[in-house]
């Protein structure tokens, strides 16, 4: 039997925690984490644009960093803890900035919004949100071809200016 027949039926068991919730799942060596989000696990929020990294549709939250999905594999994920666009509203209410990207109209097909809202949830974490020089050039991994990129920009701006606020209101 060739080796490649084998791989294709063995599985293997990893733990996450996924949007909150802890998860025991068998998955294919060969699966990216992309697929098992979106086909495996019906979590189609995440998009496949390019599967090859270099258009960002696929960002996910590992551990609260940005990750291109298409890019890692879903055996690499044992004991992590994944967060998707489904994951980022709570309690009934939207995230800020999945709000913010509603009132600056910052998406027109919207193929592109998880993967640019799950990157901007970690650029603001990250510090790189100070200037909207600093948002284009980290945001830049993020690519849309409705080219919604003034009004994205704008929603970043908003939200991370909002969380600064009470920080130097505090200073003052
Ligand atoms: S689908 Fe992963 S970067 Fe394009
Ligand atoms: S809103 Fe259409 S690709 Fe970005």
């Amino acid at each position: 039997m060739p080796a490649h027949a084998i791989v294709g039926t063995q599985t293997v068991p990893i733990e996450i925690t996924l949007n909150g919730e802890r998860r025991s799942l068998e998955v294919s060596p060969v699966t990216s984490l992309l697929d098992l989000l979106r086909h495996d696990l019906e979590l189609t929020g995440t998009k496949k644009g390019c599967d090859h990294g270099q258009c960002g549709a696929c960002t996910v939250l590992i551990d609260g960093r940005r990750i291109n999905s298409c890019l890692q594999l879903a055996v690499m994920q044992d004991g992590k803890s994944i967060t998707t666009i489904e994951g980022l509203a709570a309690d009934g209410r939207l995230h800020p900035l999945q709000e913010a990207f509603i009132e600056h109209d910052a998406f027109q097909c919207g193929y592109c919004t998880p993967g640019q809202i799950c990157s901007a949830v970690a650029l603001i974490e990250e510090g790189h949100a100070t200037s909207r020089e600093e948002i284009r050039e980290f945001m830049s991994g993020n690519l849309c071809r409705c080219g919604a990129y003034t009004n994205i920009v704008d929603a970043i701006e908003d939200v991370a200016g909002r969380q600064r606020q009470p920080v130097r209101e505090a200073a003052e």
